[in-house]
């Protein structure tokens, strides 16, 4: 029935749906394998510290109340921890939670959004759904932002420019003197610059500027932080964001009221106080990283540099590649689903997992005769 499909909104006809890296389940069962490694969704392998365990599963015996919906003690740890007031902090489902509520908030229909490609593809799905036309500022041939080129592409119409940074998925971050520049920029021309730091805690390196100081000295930033990348907590779906009052103002009008679950809450009210847990997650997703890349260069696999816990390798033939990986149980990021074909994106694992990518990559190279 064709009037069915005209009932479609006309922005969404071309758009593309989000493609998820396929959960092990899946693989098993259309494969009929039992070991399976995923290296494609950029999560952290490792146990969770103690207590947020005992966090989860409190929570998880708790579950007749609605939760929270004010998420009070989460926020109030936020802003303790970043030093900015509580009224300041929004929480969601994750970045992606975070993401739909914000653009509902601030977009008009047919403002305009900005951002480098590629990149993570959420800002394009969420930005359309709010009833923005998105605008594509590329890559460099360096991989890198084009500072100019973002604010040069800001219109009267542009409400805002999102900035992965560190960039999913080229692990390469702007650093702080551009940052400054091109938040100057954009708050001269009041359009308003959204950081997404899900990969922040895995930099170690003085050139890079933390979003949240930016927040404080300017105020005039959006930070997007997640529970789901070195906090360990993506099953739980709960992430948060800086930002200037008036825009949680109207978040608060939009956001799916009871959304962020009991579970959620309880375990990132207590896994922001693990500090020594997170650096000892950046020290080992550091180390496997740095081994990994040695062993790859050492079979002549091209790996650039990252600061987050994957890799970006450039490859030909890379769809084959994966989907080799995929039969012999090794589920990896192919670059035609992120923009970039010729690559491939590979979390950093547990050891074993690392260690098995790396053999029978090697193997699957030989097969298909890519060196
Ligand atoms: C750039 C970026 N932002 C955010 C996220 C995390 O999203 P969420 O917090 O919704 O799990 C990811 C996960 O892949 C990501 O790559």
């Amino acid at each position: 029935m064709a009037w069915l499909d005209r009932l479609t909104r006309k922005s969404l006809v071309d758009l593309e749906a989000y493609r998820p890296g396929k959960p092990i389940g899946e693989v098993q069962r259309e494969l009929g394998l039992d070991n399976v490694v995923r290296l494609s969704s950029n999560e952290n392998p490792w146990p969770l510290p103690e207590p947020v365990r005992e966090a989860v599963l409190n929570a998880a015996l708790d579950v007749s109340r609605y939760p929270d919906p004010a998420a009070y003690h989460l926020k109030r740890a936020i802003a303790r921890k970043w030093g900015v007031s509580p009224s300041e902090v929004m929480v969601g489902t994750g970045t992606e939670g975070v993401l739909y509520s914000l653009f509902q908030a601030i977009i008009d229909e047919g403002d305009e959004v900005v951002f480098p490609v590629p990149t993570y593809s959420l800002y394009r799905l969420s930005a359309t759904a709010a009833g923005a036309v998105c605008i594509e500022v590329p890559l460099g041939e360096d991989l890198m932002p084009n500072i100019q080129g973002l604010a040069d592409s800001c219109t009267t119409k542009t409400k805002a420019v999102v900035l992965c940074n560190p960039n999913n998925p080229t692990g390469l971050f702007v650093a702080r003197d551009d940052l400054i520049k091109l938040s100057n920029q954009l708050e001269s021309k009041q359009t308003l610059l959204i950081i997404d730091e899900a990969y922040a805690e895995y930099v170690s390196d003085p050139f890079y500027l933390n979003g949240v100081d930016l927040f404080r000295q300017l105020g005039t930033v959006v930070i997007l932080r997640t529970f789901s990348k070195i906090y360990g907590l993506a099953g739980l779906r709960i992430g948060y964001a800086i930002a200037p009052k008036p825009i949680v103002d109207s978040y608060a009008k939009v956001r799916r009221v009871f959304s962020v679950t009991q579970a959620g809450l309880a375990a990132a009210v207590v896994a922001l106080d693990q500090q020594d847990y997170i650096l000892n997650i950046r020290e080992k997703t550091i180390s496997e990283r740095e081994k990994t890349t040695k062993a790859l260069k050492e079979m002549g696999v091209k790996v650039s540099q990252t600061h987050t816990n994957f890799m970006l390798i450039k490859i030909e033939k890379s769809d084959l590649i994966c989907d080799a990986l995929l039969k012999e149980g090794i589920i990896v990021r192919p670059g035609s689903d992120f923009g970039m074909s010729n690559h491939i994106r590979v979390t950093v694992g547990l050891k074993e997992e690392n260690e098995r990518f790396v053999a029978t990559l090697r193997k699957v190279l030989r097969r298909l005769g890519v060196r």
